[in-house]
């Protein structure tokens, strides 16, 4: 029987000499158990003795073997290769200057990090050891974990698109273990505000590459905003807008509560409806900014037979901007208003568009507040996907548009939802194609605007955009679907901004266009229903 064998592909390339990188095919044998690093050690022994990579320690401890594979960055040395991986892509970490093949080098990022003096700095000169006690260290412990790999920081986002205004992870790593450290003088949360501190969208790419599986934004970005907001009022005037709006109008958008199901006038929408199985939490932005998405939705879920209901003008913020900035005692207060909401009229189920509304409900309500809203949260992509599998909805006319998908990180790596809005889209006939390079799913880049950057970093949230856009949207897709109306709308602003030749879609409105054909036209309006038509058309 022949041995299996693992096709490495692997990017060489010498900048003195080349012109550009290349890659070259090398079969490995498999051995149970072997790390990405036996295959190179392999290659170098059998194939390829010149082939530059870094390594020393070969157990997690020093960082020097940190690379790309298949996308995604990480240790070699811990990095076991399946046995049914037939193929593995190996290249050098991104973002930073190729010295050799899977050589970088990192000196930009250590020359960012020595300028914040990454050290304790007493007041003055000590006389005895100082006692720190565990508990005064125990939240941020786990980041003297780091290796400084930077595996992070090159699948950072932020730090891909504007590495000028967020100083990155392992920055911010070190200045929350500096600004808990109590024998530390220096103002090193000053430090961590002027290098980006509220540029983070914590979308938890970082965390998702760790091979020590530190937790970046709440370890680090969280904790350090909460003592730059709760004991300095440290804030960006777009967060102060914000907070201001939310504590007058119960919403980010500075929006009057009357206004917030105008949206509906026209669809015999229930609105506060008592003892409805469906709560349909519209949002925000769904309410104000992207009402097409709510009129979908509400539409959707009517001809579908549901018993739902909006809460119309008594809907309130959920919250989510104030557990990115670490208000929560106003978090608390939005969060017990819908829990009351919920009882009081005894609703089965709510219902969200919004990523970022479904993941404060399913998760920053019982993990940071200790309140449990009592019923099942979904995402309407979970909902429709069960209503389509169940007849329920009929997706009768094809929506034949060629399309990729973006992940929102609240839905998918923060809350693992990412075949339903797939199920769907195939159910409409979408040709999809998938980010490239491997950024999808688990890997997905972030759109930029979570996090409360959108609010603080206008700019840098539409840049984050633009570079998903420019990168990952492979350039058979005509348009980009959406599952949460905060993307849609940052998308928006850097696609109109950039003038890229793709438009943006949400999935309801196919949705809705697959349910009710032309008819949809007075729900989604005129101008979205040609957009849309106008794509399937050029198929
Ligand atoms: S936080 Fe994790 S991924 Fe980032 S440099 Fe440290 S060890 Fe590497
Ligand atoms: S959470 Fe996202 S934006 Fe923040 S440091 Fe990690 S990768 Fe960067
Ligand atoms: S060789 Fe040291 S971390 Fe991989």
């Amino acid at each position: 029987m022949t041995k299996p064998t693992v096709k490495v592909n692997v990017q060489l390339y010498d900048p003195t000499r080349d012109s550009k990188p290349r890659y070259e095919s090398y079969d490995v044998p498999y051995v149970e158990g072997m790390r990405v690093l036996d295959a190179l050690h392999y290659i170098h022994d059998h194939y390829n003795s010149s082939l530059a990579y870094r390594w020393e320690c070969r157990a997690g401890q020093c960082g020097s073997c940190a690379m790309m594979m298949n996308g995604k960055a990480g240790l070699a040395c811990q990095t076991n290769i399946l046995q049914d991986a037939r193929e593995i892509t190996l290249a050098p970490l991104s973002i930073f200057p190729v010295v050799r093949d899977l050589v970088v080098d990192v000196e930009k990022g250590v020359n960012k990090v020595l300028k914040i003096r990454p050290y304790v700095q007493t007041a003055s000169s000590v006389k005895r050891p100082q006692v720190i006690y565990p508990h005064e260290i125990e939240d941020v412990k786990p980041l003297k974990e780091c290796v400084e790999c930077w595996a992070c920081v090159s699948m950072c986002p932020v730090v891909q698109a504007a590495w000028d205004t967020y100083g990155g992870p392992v920055m911010m790593g070190h200045l929350a273990r500096l600004s808990y450290d109590k024998r530390n003088a220096f103002d090193h949360l000053s430090v961590a505000f002027l290098e980006g501190l509220y540029a983070c969208t914590q979308c938890g790419n970082c965390k998702e590459v760790c091979a020590k599986e530190i937790d970046i934004p709440e370890k680090a970005v969280g904790k350090v905003r909460y003592l730059a907001y709760n004991k300095r009022n440290l804030l960006r005037e777009g967060h102060r807008f914000v907070l201001n709006s939310l504590k007058m109008h119960a919403n980010p958008l500075d929006e009057s509560s009357n206004t917030r199901a105008n949206w509906a006038s026209d669809l015999q929408t229930p609105i506060g409806k008592r003892e409805a199985e469906i709560l349909y939490y519209v949002g925000c932005m769904a309410s104000w900014r992207e009402q097409s998405v709510a009129r979908s939705t509400a539409k959707l879920l009517s001809m579908a037979g549901a018993d739902f209901t909006i809460l119309g003008s008594a809907e309130k913020d959920c919250g989510s901007v104030l557990f990115r900035i670490n208000d929560l005692e106003l978090a608390r207060e939005f969060a017990l208003y819908m829990k009351d909401k919920v009882r009081e009229n005894r609703y089965k189920t709510i219902v969200t568009s919004c990523a970022g509304c479904f993941r404060t409900f399913r998760k920053d309500y019982p993990e940071r507040l200790g309140i449990e809203l009592g019923v099942p949260v979904l995402h309407s992509s979970e909902v429709f996907a069960e209503f389509i599998r169940d007849g329920r909805l009929v997706a009768k006319n094809p929506v034949q548009i060629e399309a990729t998908y973006h992940d929102p990180c609240h839905l998918g790596r923060h809350l693992g939802v990412y075949d339903q809005p797939r199920q769907i889209a195939k159910e409409l006939n979408v040709i999809l194609h998938e980010m490239l390079n491997n950024r999808y799913k688990e890997n997905a880049r972030c759109c930029g605007a979570g996090g409360g950057v959108r609010s603080a970093f206008r700019e840098v949230a539409r840049d984050v955009a633009a570079y998903r856009v420019e990168v990952d949207v492979p350039k058979e897709a005509k348009a980009i679907i959406h599952t949460c109306p905060f993307c849609y709308f940052n998308f928006e602003d850097a696609v109109e901004t950039r003038k890229f030749p793709v438009q943006n879609v949400d999935l309801t409105e196919l949705l809705l266009m697959s349910v009710m054909g032309p008819e949809s036209r007075k729900i989604i309006g005129d101008r979205r229903y040609d957009q849309i038509s106008a794509l399937a058309e050029k198929k």
